[in-house]
């Protein structure tokens, strides 16, 4: 008998494109896990609709309802524990998390950020790799420490950096890699096949699973 799939709850802020590829890899029966919920702090996030279309409970609570930051979060723990879930990935969700809700979901919580971390935490990284002159920029998956956009790192895919690029012209070929990366690295965690040790996380044979690099431009 197949091992239970994991319940993973995307937790989305606006068009929620890697939620769908999450989504997306999830149709698999093989895949281990499956995206049981969604939940976003905008009410208008578009990966709403489509969650729901797609028939997966799909949650809206407005961080602004709320009277602090940690009383958010205890409501999001609440809509969490009710789903059952197991494992959380932030896709595109764009609220700070508190070191007490990180501490809820030590070692089972995901995100993927638009860059080779550790180079350009925060916002705005394919606009600093172009003033930058990087040649290599790409998208990192980790797990979530409460510093922000650091923590263990499970994947990472590399892209080029061309001549005329622009934000977007970049930011369209890393978020293609992303699509790529975030299913892969759930698969690994949800297979159980990654152990975290310090800053690094090993996955025994499937190492090679994790890197990925796209040598021209697509
Ligand atoms: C992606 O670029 C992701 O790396 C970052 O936020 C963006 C979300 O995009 N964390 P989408 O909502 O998944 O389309």
């Amino acid at each position: 008998m197949r091992p239970a799939r994991k319940r993973v709850a995307a937790l989305i802020s606006g068009r929620g494109s890697n939620m769908l590829s999450l989504m997306a890899a999830a149709k698999h029966p093989d895949y281990p896990a499956e995206i049981a919920l969604v939940l976003s702090n905008k009410l208008d996030a578009a990966g709403l609709a489509t969650a729901r279309d797609a028939g997966i409970a799909a949650v809206a609570l407005n961080h602004k309802d709320h009277e602090s930051r940690e009383a958010f979060e205890r409501t999001m723990q609440a809509v969490l524990e009710e789903h059952a879930i197991d494992l959380i990935c932030l896709a595109g969700f764009m609220r700070l998390l508190t070191p007490w809700f990180v501490g809820q979901w030590q070692g089972r919580m995901l995100n993927i950020h638009p860059a080779l971390l550790p180079s350009y935490r925060g916002l705005h990284t394919h606009e600093r790799a172009l003033e930058d002159g990087v040649k290599i920029h790409g998208a990192t998956v980790h797990f979530v420490v409460p510093e922000m956009d650091a923590g263990p790192i499970i994947a990472q895919a590399a892209v080029p950096v061309v001549d005329g690029d622009t934000p977007e012209t970049l930011g369209a070929r890393v978020l293609r890699q992303e699509h790529v990366i975030y299913p892969l690295a759930l698969k690994l965690v949800a297979s159980g096949a990654t152990r975290i040790d310090g800053n690094r996380v090993t996955t025994g044979e499937r190492a090679s699973e994790r890197l990925l690099i796209v040598p021209t431009p697509v």
